[in-house]
């Protein structure tokens, strides 16, 4: 046995993974072997370990002091709208903007099969998510002449179909300008805290969650490759947003006027119990409390002119300086556990189908790193121009009216031009 699997060996008796051993010892197809060996040394036990421990945990009233956060509303900067949209449109066309799309998620949740960028709305053009992204940045770079580097983010689970469909689609005619990388992930573990071993023989490991899009950025030398191409600021969003603007001249013109490194827009929450998460203040540093985390109280809450006080909703539409996207690359974040149901393969060998919740995924969320930032400007945008997520199969949120508020923007837009 070589030293690395005698170090192995002793973790896994540590932290009570043995069976991942009993189980490597059995593999007999050669291929699978390596890869489970790859995995069992790259695996750090003691942050699952801590992971598990934490779901035992009761959770404790948070002591921390939350806020609300100051806002800048788009269509109230007056004069200043202008003289925003100058500074931000001069970077733009000296090429300090990239814009990096989020898609390591699956389109489950939709009953898509498949990566999620890949989902038809179904519009008459019938265009994809990532094609609808990509004509906004097609046409800004018309607008301002000047390549926008576009990143895009796969997880292990889609990185090959993603770049097979890219392929399929020709880049929709913006190859030269499109990066791909990879985001980090881990083990699920079961209701004991035992890790997984997946239908394909693998050990069951999840996308650790778009927190990991900073670290990623910095390990996978996409930071250094924007810096090449002289990229000082980074727009970062998610796939599923069809009217999502990743090139905002006024948003990056007020960063860089209040000379923050960070900056995000918000719509104002369309009622206390809309499933989004709201921009806010915790110990004074900027930050989101997610929809899961907020309390009724709180979510309702309303100041004296009767606006939610927690109402501007994060888009997961943001933008950072370069230095930021470093220095949050290199901090860590805490990981949230969601407990979802896994298909695995028992220590007998047998497939086993889940038909409830049986595992924990861990997740890190990427406005966490805010608080390290020195601060950060909310820029409130109007819903129906920026903001048209899809994320279930019917009802709100869906394909039906992200189509909807897509169709209505857009025929609104040419009508302006006519
Ligand atoms: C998310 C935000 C919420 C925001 C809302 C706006 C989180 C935790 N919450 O909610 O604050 O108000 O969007 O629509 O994100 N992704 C990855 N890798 C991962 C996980 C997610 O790339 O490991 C990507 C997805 O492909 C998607 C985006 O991140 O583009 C959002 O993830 P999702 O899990 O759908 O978040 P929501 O619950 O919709």
């Amino acid at each position: 046995m070589d030293d690395d699997m005698i170090e192995i060996e002793s973790k896994l008796k540590k932290y009570n993974q043995e069976h991942l051993l009993e189980y490597y010892k059995k593999i007999k197809d050669e291929e699978k072997k390596k890869k489970v060996y790859k995995q069992l040394q790259n695996i750090d036990y003691k942050l699952i370990d801590n992971l598990y421990k934490n779901t035992k945990k009761e959770i404790k009233e948070d002591s921390a002091k939350i806020e609300p956060i100051e806002y800048w509303d788009k269509e109230r900067l007056g004069s200043k709208y202008d003289f925003y949209e100058e500074i931000g449109e001069k970077a733009i066309r000296e090429g300090k903007l990239a814009a990096v799309t989020m898609a390591g998620g699956q389109g489950t949740r939709l009953g898509h099969n498949g990566p999620k960028g890949t989902f038809d709305i179904g519009l008459d053009s019938h265009k994809s998510l990532f094609e609808l992204l990509c004509d906004g940045l097609k046409e800004a770079s018309k607008k301002y002449d000047v390549d926008i580097p576009w990143f895009i983010m796969t997880s292990r689970e889609n990185n090959e179909q993603t770049v097979e469909f890219f392929e399929k689609n020709k880049y929709f005619g913006y190859g030269k300008n499109i990066y791909f990388f990879i985001q980090g992930q881990l083990p699920m573990v079961d209701t004991e805290g035992k890790i997984l071993i997946g239908e394909n023989g693998l050990i069951k490991e999840a996308a650790d969650g778009h927190g990991g899009v900073y670290e990623s950025l910095v390990k996978s030398k996409m930071v250094d490759k924007m810096k090449e191409l002289g990229v000082e600021w980074v727009f970062i969003g998610g796939v599923d947003n069809c009217l999502a603007k990743m090139v905002d001249p006024v948003l990056m013109g007020l960063a860089i006027y209040k000379g923050v490194t960070g900056a995000g827009k918000s719509v104002v929450k369309s009622s206390p119990q809309e499933k989004v998460g709201v921009f806010c203040k915790k110990n004074g540093k900027p930050t989101v409390m997610e929809y899961s985390e907020i309390t009724t109280e709180m979510a309702e809450q309303r100041d004296e002119s009767g606006e939610l006080l927690y109402g501007e909703s994060h888009l997961l539409c943001n933008l950072f300086n370069i230095s930021a996207i470093e220095r949050m690359g290199n901090s860590t974040l805490p990981y949230h556990s969601a407990f979802k149901k896994a298909t695995y393969i028992d220590k007998d060998g047998n497939k086993v189908v889940a038909t409830s919740p049986n595992a924990y995924k861990f997740e890190a969320f990427l406005f966490d790193a805010f608080g390290e930032l020195d601060d950060m400007v909310v820029l409130r945008v109007k819903r129906e121009e920026e903001f048209a997520p899809v994320k279930n199969a019917t009802g709100v949120d869906s394909p039906e009216t992200a189509r909807e508020l897509y169709n209505n923007f857009h025929n609104k837009l040419s009508h302006k031009h006519k």
